[in-house]
């Protein structure tokens, strides 16, 4: 599986498909553009340890790293989606872990904000999601892509996005080998947590 492709803050802007020209459409036709908000000191060392580990994830997820969640307002996120983003996902530190405090508190409240306003406007709020990914949580950072990529598969794909005529209203392309999907109760939680949940059951 291809390295994903990752982008430094403030260069976003580069991780959306919109704005690569039409050889960066074409490329992207028919498969599904999800962008990673990840915070440099929990999300994105997670990463960046999946990829060490060699664990897969689909290579469709853009990485976009900031040097804290609290940067995330809900004109960015609106901007990805504004740009031809399927699905965003915001991946910060735990609650009490925010090296500026209360940073990933802010970033939850933007994306339940921008996910209110994405109903308003009729796109499907579950194309936006915050995820708590420790730094020493690899698996649970590919889960959470894996989880966003196949979202994006089935809610198809962004009508803001520049698709070709005819392939308005088709389904997205499934990357392989994609585990089931993470249940509602169970997302931002530790995978060994989830486990040991299980087994108590
Ligand atoms: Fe990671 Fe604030 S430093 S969310």
């Amino acid at each position: 599986m291809a390295e994903p492709e990752r982008e430094s803050f403030p260069n976003a802007a580069r991780a959306f498909p919109a704005r690569e020209g039409a050889s960066g459409s074409d490329r992207l036709a028919g498969r599904p553009v999800v962008v990673a908000f990840a915070c440099t000191y929990c999300a994105y060392t997670a990463a960046d340890l999946a990829g060490a580990m060699r664990l897969s994830y689909p290579a469709e997820v853009r990485i976009v790293q900031v040097p804290c969640t609290g940067k995330i307002d809900i004109c960015l996120l609106l901007d990805a989606f504004e740009h031809g983003a399927d699905a965003v996902f915001v991946a910060g530190c735990n609650l009490g872990d925010c090296h500026f405090r209360e940073g990933n508190v802010h970033a939850k409240k933007e994306v339940a904000r921008c996910r209110r306003l994405l109903r308003e406007v009729g796109l499907e709020p579950e194309r936006l999601e915050f995820f708590h990914v420790p730094a020493s949580a690899a698996s649970l950072f590919a889960d959470c892509a894996r989880e966003m990529t196949k979202r994006a598969c089935s809610l198809g794909p962004n009508p803001l996005r520049a698709t070709p005529a005819g392939d308005l209203g088709k389904k997205l392309a499934l990357p392989e080998d994609l585990p089931p999907a993470i249940p509602p109760q169970d997302l931002g939680k530790l995978k060994t947590d989830r486990a040991n949940q299980q087994k108590g059951a």
